[in-house]
């Protein structure tokens, strides 16, 4: 039989922009749940009202991130264990850098319409018809390879807590992999508020969940444009 630990949930709420404030909730889980088993936990038994967002439970969806004890996590896939004690508390708090919707929930509508200013979208679940009839396979669509979309790279991120229009390291990454710098790509990424505005801390590569490495692929990034403007210089008329 699984010994329960005791431990106390400090759960961030907010609604409506009002005030914020902690919320206390006491469980007796096991630890090696997860901190999201916790938040749905006292969803189902306590507060019904508390707002929160996941979806897969498998590091898939990247709905589920938020701020535990100050560091981004994904929070299907952050054991008890890991993060607390018998006895302990956990701090759980809405990600950084993004509008709170409710509670725990924030909206990344930002980061979904720029990556699809470099040229990314969504893989489509089901294959569709065009205007034409002609069905299209995932393969017309692009996504970034092994990003999930969770946005903690941008909760992380230095410069996105002081300059909301910093388009941020998922985007600079999936305009890296992106096969060209297009005119349009070209422009935003080769902005103020673009590749050059990274100072380098490498917090999103430290929180990143999967396997982007966006600290890496912004440095790259900078690399081809440099050399886009060279060709473009020696190739002009
Ligand atoms: S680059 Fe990593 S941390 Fe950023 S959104 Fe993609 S998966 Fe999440
Ligand atoms: S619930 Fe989908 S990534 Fe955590």
């Amino acid at each position: 039989m699984v010994d329960l630990w005791h431990v106390t949930f400090e759960v961030f709420r907010q609604k409506d922009n009002q005030k914020s404030h902690f919320n206390f909730f006491e469980l007796d889980i096991n630890p090696d749940e997860y901190v999201l088993d916790g938040i749905e936990r006292i969803w189902a038994f306590t507060d019904r009202t508390l707002v929160f967002s996941h979806a897969c439970h498998h590091s898939t969806c990247g709905a589920c991130g938020m701020l535990v004890n100050g560091v981004e996590k994904l929070t299907c896939i952050t054991s008890i264990r890991d993060v607390t004690r018998d006895g302990g508390k956990i701090r759980i708090e809405p990600l950084r850098n993004f509008p709170i919707i409710s509670d725990l929930s924030v909206d990344m509508s930002s980061l979904y319409s720029r990556m699809e200013a470099v040229g990314h979208q969504p893989i489509l679940p089901i294959q569709e018809e065009d205007s034409k009839g002609k069905v299209k396979s995932e393969g017309d669509l692009l996504r970034l390879a092994d990003c999930i979309e969770c946005g903690l790279c941008i909760s992380a991120c230095p410069i996105a807590l002081t300059t909301s229009n910093y388009i941020g390291p998922a985007v600079l990454a999936g305009a890296q992999q992106h096969g060209e710098l297009t005119p349009c790509i070209l422009e935003l990424v080769n902005s103020e508020n673009g590749a050059w505005r990274c100072h380098s801390a490498y917090e999103c590569t430290e929180v990143c969940p999967s396997n982007v490495d966006p600290a890496w692929r912004i440095m790259e990034l900078r690399r081809k444009i440099i050399a886009n403007r060279f060709s473009s210089f020696f190739t002009r008329k």
